[in-house]
């Protein structure tokens, strides 16, 4: 298992796995292309994959936000690879190097009826720090994590 920073080239592959995740969840604003574009051009530096074998499983983008401060937007595994640890193994590995880059604090948000992603931010170091309601539309609320790297 190998994680790298993404590359314009692999977007082609990340919209693939945004396409099969949002059979399963009704709340993506991510099937837009241009959207993760914008975020790579943005911060091309704080963009990862993760590969098996050459080939993409997963990605975590985060935006190098202000003041020493990263902003997850999104990280998605494959289904398939789900529930193996890999999931862990990349926020830390992502949130170790964004310590080594300078950051201090990392900030997250999901929705608050994915316990997958509640449980995994938990157990990955992030604390709850509020509720963000409506934060995806009417009555979907988000909730909001911070790490802090030091
Ligand atoms: C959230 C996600 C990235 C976790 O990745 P993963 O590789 O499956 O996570 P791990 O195997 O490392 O699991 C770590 C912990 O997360 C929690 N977790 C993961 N999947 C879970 C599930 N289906 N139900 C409940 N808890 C879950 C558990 O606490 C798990 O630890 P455990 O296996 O020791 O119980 C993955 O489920 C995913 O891609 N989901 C779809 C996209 C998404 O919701 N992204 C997050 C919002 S940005």
């Amino acid at each position: 298992m190998k994680i790298r920073l993404l590359k314009k080239k692999d977007i082609e592959k990340i919209m693939e796995i945004i396409k099969e995740w949002k059979k399963e969840s009704s709340i993506i604003s991510w099937d837009k292309r241009k959207k993760v574009e914008e975020v790579l051009r943005r911060s091309p530096k704080t963009c990862w994959v993760v590969e098996i074998n050459k080939k993409i499983i997963g990605f975590r983008l985060v935006i190098d936000d202000i003041q020493n401060r990263a902003w997850a937007r999104l990280t998605v595994i494959s289904k398939k690879y789900r529930r193996k640890g890999i999931g862990s193994l990349l926020i830390r590995e992502v949130d170790r190097k964004l310590k080594k880059m300078g950051f201090r604090k990392v900030y997250a948000q999901t929705s608050y009826k994915n316990i997958a992603s509640i449980n995994w931010h938990l157990k990955s170091g992030y604390r709850k720090v509020t509720l963000l309601r409506d934060w995806y539309k009417k009555g979907r609320h988000g909730i909001l994590f911070i790490k802090n790297l030091d």
